[in-house]
Formats: C-alpha cells, sequence, structure tokens
C-alpha cells in the first residue's frame, strides 16, 4: 500500500500512527494579561544539545477558537514544558479540550502551578520535571486554517525532583513518562532494554 497525503484525507491519522511512541510537552503559559494557560502537545521533540533546544508544532486555530498556548508564546517569548507521568496522564487528557481563552486549565484538571526561577510563566508542580524555556523562533509551516507554528525553544532551566535520579540519571522506571501513539492510544516507557553503539576504528 502507498499511501499519498494529497489524495488521503485522513493522513494525520496515519502519520500519527507510525511516528510513534511521541513525547508529550505539556505546556504551561501566561498571557500578557495574566491568564494562565496548560495544554498538552505531541508534535515534541529535543532536537539540539547546545544550546539545549526543544521543538513543538502547534496548530495556530483549533476548529473553533485559535490556540491560546502559540498565542502565549508569541507574545511573552516564555513558556514551561511539564513532563506528563502516569500520575497525571489523566488530568492532562482533561486540559485538552478548546476551552475558551479565560479559563484557566489548572483549575479544570486540579493542578497546582507553581512559580518558575527565570520565566514569567508558572511551571507545574504534579510533574516530576519542568522544562523552563526561552523562545528562539516560531516557523511558519502550512497556510490559513492549516497553519501551524513551529515553535523553537532554549532550555534555560530544568527542574528534577529528586525522587527520579539514581546515580545522577534520571531514572525511567522512576519518571514514568507517558508517550502518545495514534488517536487516543497512550504507551508506558517502562519496559526498556540495552544496546550498545559500536565503535568504528580506522587501521590506518
Ligand atoms: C496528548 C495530546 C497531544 C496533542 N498534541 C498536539 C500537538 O502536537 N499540536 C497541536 O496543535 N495540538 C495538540 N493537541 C491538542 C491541544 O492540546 C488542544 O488543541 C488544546 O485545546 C490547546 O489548548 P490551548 O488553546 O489552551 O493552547 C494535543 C492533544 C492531546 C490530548
Amino acid at each position: 500500500m502507498i499511501i499519498d497525503p494529497k489524495s488521503n484525507e485522513n493522513f494525520y491519522y496515519t502519520l500519527t500512527g507510525v511516528v510513534i511512541p511521541r513525547p508529550i510537552a505539556f505546556i504551561s503559559t501566561i498571557s500578557l494579561s495574566g491568564e494562565l494557560n496548560l495544554a498538552p502537545f505531541s508534535f515534541f521533540n529535543a532536537v539540539s544539545s547546545n544550546p539545549p533546544t526543544v521543538a513543538i508544532s502547534i496548530a495556530r486555530n483549533a476548529p473553533s477558537k485559535r490556540k491560546d498556548t502559540l498565542a502565549n508564546i508569541e507574545s511573552t517569548k516564555e513558556f514551561v514544558i511539564n513532563i506528563v507521568t502516569e500520575d497525571i496522564v489523566e488530568a492532562m487528557n482533561l486540559t485538552a479540550a478548546e476551552y475558551p481563552t479565560e479559563v484557566n486549565e489548572f483549575e479544570i484538571a486540579g493542578l497546582t502551578s507553581a512559580p518558575s526561577e527565570l520565566v514569567s510563566a508558572p511551571r507545574l508542580l504534579e510533574s516530576p520535571v519542568n522544562l523552563e524555556c526561552k523562545l528562539t523562533q516560531v516557523v511558519s509551516i502550512g497556510k490559513d486554517q492549516t497553519e501551524s507554528g513551529l515553535v523553537l525553544a532554549e532550555v534555560l532551566i530544568m527542574h528534577i525532583d529528586d525522587k527520579i535520579v539514581t546515580n545522577n540519571r534520571v531514572d525511567p522506571k522512576k519518571l514514568k513518562a507517558i508517550g502518545r501513539l495514534g488517536g487516543s492510544e497512550y504507551s508506558h516507557t517502562d519496559r526498556s532494554f540495552t544496546l550498545v553503539r559500536p565503535n568504528y576504528e580506522t587501521t590506518s
């Protein structure tokens, strides 16, 4: 089977069904007028180490409204990525409806905001990892109703709960991060294995 996105209306479902599992950036922002916002995004990854850089693709408009997260990131240039764990995945899901701008999703989901160190956006207390981020640039993808903003941002500082660290390394079995699969499916991250990368030795 070959699928051409130009003639397949549901290509989004196929694409997000095969690019799996995707990490989830649970993004907290604050608007210029002080409204808090929290929403999940799984077009997300770490894309460079120096400077530490993350990328998140956010549709500019949901079917019924603009997405507050992108608007807040563009106006304040700051945000926090909170890692989604097993304990907060259902709360995360509650924040993903298209609430009006003035709705505070921390309250909807019964979650707690805490001040950040370097950015105006709050961090999520219930997440064991918070990345305080500063916007580098927004790259526009697509146009009109299907436009997305690819947000590139530098990680300024990371908060990690000591409880998930073993021998100075984050222990994935303690972090219990959730991955996103296609549609409404999710995955756990506690089934891992070791594969040591080979070295290429030149003989001359
Ligand atoms: C697990 C999950 C991942 C999501 N990933 C994205 C994404 O990568 N990009 C996007 O534009 N919307 C994504 N959404 C939808 C947004 O979370 C949703 O549109 C939300 O209402 C946006 O909130 P806001 O208007 O407060 O920014 C995702 C939803 C869920 C549940």
